[in-house]
């Protein structure tokens, strides 16, 4: 099965600053994601590419939405339709009129998979947030008292264990940080405590 979108332009420049409502984005969520554990990674990821806007960016509310609506609905399509990821939610926003910049990082937050290479500031960041979150959120799980005194060490010793988390790419992880220019451990140090926050 091949996940290849065969494409690599998203959506229509003439919708740019289009994006959903917040009612709009949480219907797509509730219908299309019925796997709480999903939707709880979705929501991490979600609040992660938030945080990076606002924080970061000193990004405009506006932004930071737009930011947060891509992780929120990266993985829309996962839960129902693995075969049609993450073309059907690609198409549902293009047929929304979606700024393209959202559908894009979408698009792109698994190359290998989808042949889309992560481009802008916005696509690298979801790209390296998907799997570093996910690891991080499984070894949370396996501490006494999940999230609360979680070091960056402890991650780093997680990510040297090859079954901790097997399915969890090391290497799109060492590809993001990269291609985001940014050192694992800061990016590390930065999603321990936003992530705890989201329940
Ligand atoms: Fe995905
Ligand atoms: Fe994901």
């Amino acid at each position: 099965m091949s996940l290849h979108l065969g494409r690599t332009t998203f959506g229509n420049i003439i919708n740019k600053e289009n994006v959903l409502s917040k009612e709009e984005a949480e219907k797509i969520f509730t219908t299309w994601v019925l796997n709480p554990k999903l939707r709880l990674h979705m929501k991490q990821v979600a609040y992660l590419m938030k945080c990076w806007a606002a924080e970061k960016l000193n990004a405009t509310e506006t932004t930071q939405w737009k930011w947060e609506m891509a992780g929120l609905l990266h993985d829309a399509d996962w839960d129902q339709w693995p075969d049609l990821h993450c073309q059907k939610i690609i198409e549902e926003l293009e047929a929304r009129n979606i700024d393209p910049e959202i559908i894009r990082a979408i698009a792109s937050h698994g190359h290998t998979h989808f042949g889309v290479e992560p481009e802008t500031e916005m696509d690298k960041m979801l790209y390296a947030f998907d799997e570093l979150s996910g690891l991080i959120h499984a070894y949370s799980l396996m501490r006494p008292n999940g999230y609360e005194g979680m070091e960056v060490k402890g991650v780093n010793k997680r990510l040297k264990e090859k079954i901790f988390a097997a399915n969890v790419s090391r290497e799109d992880i060492n590809d993001a940080c990269q291609r985001a220019n940014i050192a694992l451990n800061d990016l590390i140090a930065f999603i321990i405590p936003r992530q705890a926050m989201v329940k």
